[in-house]
């Protein structure tokens, strides 16, 4: 239990007593205070982090933790790390607890699995929007994928599942309520935050769920499907990785591994007569006759299971499911205020692998601008730069989806070509470019086209091929964009380039690994984040501690700050400090995944480095080595977890981290002997019923109720 205390100052004129009461009885009802005195009065409910700004944090204040194995959460001395939100966790006050054990069911009403990207939207005491207020909020985070082996998310099936063809409909329709999106309310009585389960925020999505489709696709008929004749709705969101949060206030959502979700027939490339389409279903990883991850498709007749077989196997496209495919990949928005909102698939933001979408620092008069990556080996970076200029007075708009249409429906999408000089230049993805228009590589007929198609429109002109990019985030201070490139086994020493310049071998339990086998992060800067050209550097180059400090750990890192594999990266907007989560497979014979901290200079602060491979050569350009006072880790997670989501409260008092998939190398032959668990985490943190491993969200305070990182 922390002793955290969120709410230093007095309460203000925000504090309404009869919300006192209500969030007194709910506490109350689940066992979080401890007696009257426990709440202190309006004090301690009270709240509300005033308007002062948290000043930067200039240093960062923590020892470092050690690399571990434990199959633990590990924060710095001072601080405290509790699980409030895990697999299973029910979402209204009629839904039964978690029991653990494979048997549960309405997931509809429980919390999705492999939490993923999170961030937090404030609440005043009266449940109105509020970005002051730092006691009440509401988490939106992504359920991508959930832990499987031959088909079978087996931890949440009694037996384990069934591991063949065809899969029984009860064990899909599970799987399918497991993915998707989950909006939790959360509070904190001053002492200790907890989820509320009757929260009437409370909300899923799943892969059911009814999604328009927005922005230059709608209408396409590469879109209509047997569920929506005229290509203007989708049917759920899948595999959700990384978030973001726009400046008016909504939650971004970035579908990425949704084609490993769909089979094709063996001889579907014939059915469809060899059209276009099988070009772009080769691009985005569905070769015909391959299988689908779960076998969903197996489940029944009926078009809950028939749509994941995206084969031509009808009379038209208004018969089967042959594009439903193309209803994913998109960036997703939902308004977390909002429950009765029909989510919106932003089309223009393109269709790919995408992470998440970080926006620039927004100016009246100017567009806004994300950035986004697209992770698979060899794919590209993005920018989207809408048409509609920013006007302040939305940053509290009345309709949030409106402004939502407003600034992501119509706009440019750019894929990025960095030089080998140090500079770089966007790729404008439209019509309006003779290559994409003229291109005799793919038939780009409309501006849905390059939307749906977009790695092939990236491809057309030419952008540069990167080692996975995963999370971007913008410095609050100087606007500069990070993107982290988590890893490439493909990359050799014949394909570096000045961007993606290591290729080497690292041991890992006696066993090779090649290729960019750590991953780096890249940085951009543009004079403003509408131009098309910008200036480049890396950042960081992630390395283990011992490697050669002149061809592999070029950042010069040490068992303070060496890290494998980055992916998020969240810059935080109360404090500064840029946050970096490791979904690593490389460095784990010594340490499960973690959470850094980061007090990053600026593009340019270090110099270039020459590194040889043979008789060749590439030039690349280094920021200035992090020392331990500017690159700390902060937590090591617990077995087999990913480190994913992080946000924070506006006070900079409390951050929520998502744990993903402890426990996922466990066997699903072992699903009956907990002993054979990889891990038991969080049931071993105290947390909840049973020993199977949880995803959970974890909310992490400083005993003496200071500002994280401090
Ligand atoms: Fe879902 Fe690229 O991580
Ligand atoms: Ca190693
Ligand atoms: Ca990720």
């Amino acid at each position: 239990m922390t002793h955290a205390h969120f709410n230093d100052e007095d309460s203000n004129t925000s504090h309404n007593p009869a919300f006192d009461n209500v969030l007194q009885a709910r506490l109350s009802r689940r066992g979080l205070l401890r007696g009257t005195a426990a709440l202190g009065g309006a004090a301690a409910l009270g709240g509300c982090a005033t308007s002062s700004p948290v000043a930067p944090v200039q240093a960062l204040g923590f020892t470092p933790v050690a690399k571990t194995t434990a199959d633990r959460v590990t924060v710095p001395a001072g601080y405290t790390a509790r699980v409030i939100y895990a697999l299973g966790d029910p979402l209204s006050a009629s839904t039964p607890a978690f029991k653990n054990d494979g048997t549960d069911a309405d997931f509809g009403n429980r919390a999705g699995d492999h939490h993923d990207g999170i961030e937090w939207f404030g609440l005043d005491a009266a449940g109105k929007p509020s970005d002051r207020f730092a006691s009440r909020g509401l988490l939106a985070m992504n359920h991508e994928a959930t832990t499987d082996e031959k088909l079978s998310s087996f931890f949440l099936h009694a037996n384990g599942g069934t591991s063949t063809l065809p899969r029984p409909a009860a064990e899909i329709d599970k799987e399918l309520m497991i993915h998707g999106i989950s909006v939790v309310e959360v509070q904190t009585d001053g002492k200790a935050w907890a989820n509320q389960p009757a929260s009437a925020f409370n909300r899923r999505v799943t892969t059911m769920t009814p999604v328009a489709v927005h922005g230059p696709a709608r209408g396409s008929e590469h879109l209509v499907t047997k569920y929506s004749p005229d290509g203007t709705q989708a049917r759920g969101t899948l595999n959700n990785c990384g978030t973001g949060r726009t400046p008016w206030g909504t939650f971004i959502s970035g579908e990425e591994n949704w084609f490993g979700y769909f089979t094709r027939d063996a001889k579907d490339d014939d059915a469809r007569k060899k059209d276009k389409q099988v070009q772009a279903l080769n691009r985005y990883g569905r070769k015909a006759g391959a299988p689908s991850r779960h076998g969903w498709e197996s489940g029944g007749t009926s078009d809950t299971y028939a749509r994941w077989n995206n084969s031509a196997v009808g009379a038209s496209a208004k018969d089967d499911f042959r594009n439903e495919m193309n209803t994913f990949g998109y960036i997703v928005e939902l308004d977390p205020y909002d429950k009765r909102a029909a989510l919106r698939k932003r089309t223009a933001l393109g269709r790919l692998g995408h992470e998440n979408a970080t926006f620039a620092r927004v100016s009246a008069g100017q567009p806004v601008v994300a950035y986004m990556g697209d992770d698979a080996r060899g794919e590209y970076i993005y920018k989207f730069v809408s048409s509609a200029k920013w006007d302040p007075a939305d940053a509290q708009p009345a309709n949030r989806l409106a402004a939502g249409d407003k600034y992501l429906d119509q706009g440019t999408l750019y894929a990025a070509r960095f030089k080998g000089d140090g500079t770089g230049e966007w790729l404008e993805l439209s019509m309006d470019n003779p290559i994409i228009a003229g291109s005799s590589y793919f038939e780009f007929k409309s501006a849905a086209d390059v939307a749906i198609f977009t790695r092939l429109a990236a491809d057309a002109v030419g952008a540069t091929k990167m080692d996975r990019p995963e999370w971007g985030g913008v410095n609050p201070k100087n606007g500069e964009v990070y993107i982290t490139l988590t890893n490439n086994s493909n990359r050799t020493p014949a394909s570096v380039d000045a961007a993606n310049p290591r290729a080497y071998t690292d041991m890992k339990a006696g066993k090779e690994q090649k290729g960019n086998v750590n991953g780096h992060i890249v940085r951009l800067a543009e004079k403003n984040p509408a131009d098309a050209a910008f200036n480049w550097d890396i950042y960081l180059f992630a390395a283990e501690a011992d490697a050669d400090r002149a061809s592999v750990n070029l950042s010069q890192l040490t068992d303070d700050n060496d890290l494998s594999s980055p992916d998020g990266l969240v810059f935080s907007k109360a404090t500064g400090v840029c946050w970096i989560q490791t979904d690593d497979g490389a460095y784990t014979d010594k340490t499960n995944c973690m959470l850094l901290a980061a007090l990053p200079g600026q593009r340019g602060d270090g110099a270039s480095k020459t590194l040889a491979y043979g008789n060749q050569q590439v030039t690349t350009y280094v920021g200035k080595a992090p020392t331990p006072a500017t690159l700390k880790r902060f937590l090591v997670g617990p077995k087999g977890a990913e480190i994913t989501g992080i946000t924070e409260t506006p006070d900079g008092r409390a951050i929520f981290v998502n744990i993903q998939h402890a426990g996922e190398n466990t066997k699903m032959a072992d699903v009956g002997d907990p002993a054979k668990f990889e891990s038991q985490w969080p049931a071993n943190a105290g947390y909840g019923a049973g020993q199977r491993p949880r995803s959970a969200t974890i909310v992490i305070t400083k005993n003496d109720g200071g500002v994280i990182g401090s």
